[in-house]
């Protein structure tokens, strides 16, 4: 190869795994593996330890499997939640207007207070559908720079909380701005949903935990759960991804005691990419959630570890380690002795309807791992009288399958389109309103 030759092949090397990144902050390593044929073989972790056919094995399932499996995935994955009850938190009704999106919906703004003194509160938009004949069923999840993104109405705060810089969007000293509104509409697809009948919440995951590559656990949630003399979570204890989760618990306790226009028993969560690692595991703690889907979660996501495709724990752990609790990080190159993988989270969610979403131009996110995680995760819903994924098959893109498991691979990149959503709203439709 001439010189010349081998410098431009070198660019190429860089030019590619950058052009592919699937978020700004990201780098995508070029150790990344995305070739079929280096998937290690490998063998998933037993999920279900009884005998299918012994007819305590429900029971089982119930009373024993399941909790060692929550508990091994917060060992090992997301760290412990902790469960010092610190509420009813305070709530205050910052607007409430029946006359928005042209009359169609009525908007509701609601702090929860978590902490006066450190002004952190959680800050919960609703939309709810005017026309509905009685309480909606709604979708719930977080959002990435603030509720004043998912639609332009004017009468949406516009978040005044640190976030993380995003010259795209105009995020300039970590400050949302006008520029921000309704950027992320398209993510959201408010308007649709109030056609169907559906509710919205959201709120920003930075009120609940900022989103801060130099996250030192200072400035959330965390420090209302140390003990004396604690400064950052123990090695088992929640990182920031169980501390979004709690705030998901938070927001549907709030729904539960004050929504009436909400079905509390028909919440679906839901999020995308480090919101959908999010989702799955609010969904998998918290049995309150009525359906969970995951948009293009990846890996500590829907994606098999197991598979080491695309990202890999070694490449989160400097970047966004703290995503994680700090046992997660010892698993970096030693997948395959994870005392867990990801069909575990998938069948917490059992026998509630679960959706999971991968694209194409993902392969960050592995989507074949994501789907192999649900097909792993059929069984036990089986067990619980349902099915799980209806065929064995890795479907071609833009073909959804689904019966108590939905899973579509989408044409394109990393993002949450109309036609994802179109698909929630069937199989939510199916689940919900039978
Ligand atoms: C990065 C990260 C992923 C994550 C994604 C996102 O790409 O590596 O794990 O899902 O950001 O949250 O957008």
């Amino acid at each position: 190869m001439t010189k010349l030759a081998q410098e431009s092949s070198r660019i190429i090397f860089f030019i590619i795994p950058f052009s592919l990144l699937s978020f700004p902050n990201a780098a995508e390593p070029a150790d990344t593996n995305y070739e079929e044929a280096n998937v290690p073989e490998y063998r998933l972790p037993k999920l279900i330890k009884s005998d299918i056919r012994n007819p305590n094995a429900v029971t089982d399932w119930h009373e024993k499997r399941r909790p060692e499996l929550e508990t091994l995935l917060e060992t090992h994955v997301y760290g412990k939640t902790p469960t010092n009850d610190l509420g009813p938190f305070e709530t205050r009704m910052l607007d409430s207007d029946p006359q928005a999106l042209k009359g169609k919906a009525t908007r509701k703004q609601i702090s929860i207070i978590i902490d006066a003194s450190r002004q952190l509160s959680i800050d919960l938009l609703l939309y709810l559908p005017n026309e509905a004949k009685g309480p909606a069923p709604c979708f719930m999840g977080l959002n990435f720079y603030g509720n004043q993104t998912v639609h332009a109405d004017p009468k949406i705060q516009i978040n005044p909380r640190w976030m993380r810089g995003n010259t795209q969007i105009g995020i300039k000293n970590n400050r949302a701005t006008e520029t921000t509104r309704g950027v992320y509409h398209e993510r959201w697809q408010i308007e649709r949903l109030i056609d169907r009948g559906y509710a919205l919440a959201t709120a920003y995951c930075g009120d609940i935990d900022p989103d801060n590559y130099q996250h030192d656990f200072t400035d959330g949630v965390h420090p209302l759960f140390y003990r004396k003399e604690q400064s950052k979570p123990d090695s088992d204890q929640w990182g920031a991804i169980g501390a979004w989760a709690w705030g998901l618990s938070r927001m549907l306790d709030y729904i539960i005691e004050s929504e009436t226009a909400i079905n509390a028993d028909q919440v679906a969560v839901i999020g995308h990419s480090r919101l959908g690692k999010t989702a799955l595991w609010a969904g998998a703690q918290d049995q309150r959630f009525g359906l969970v889907i995951s948009n293009n979660s990846g890996c500590g996501g829907a994606a098999l570890y197991r598979r080491e495709f695309g990202e890999r724990i070694h490449h989160m752990i400097k970047p966004v380690g703290y995503w994680f609790c700090g046992n997660h990080a010892r698993f970096a190159h030693q997948e395959q002795a994870l005392p867990v993988d990801q069909h575990m989270l998938l069948a917490l969610v059992a026998p509630r309807p679960l959706y999971i979403a991968s694209a194409t131009k993902d392969q960050w996110a592995d989507p074949k791992g994501e789907f192999l995680a649900a097909l792993a995760a059929s069984p036990v819903y089986e067990l619980l009288g349902k099915t799980g994924l209806p065929t064995q098959q890795w479907p071609k893109p833009n073909t959804p399958i689904e019966d108590t498991i939905g899973y579509h691979l989408r044409d394109g990149d990393h993002a949450v389109t109309a036609y994802d959503w179109e698909q929630y709203l069937r199989f939510a439709d199916r689940h919900f309103k039978h």
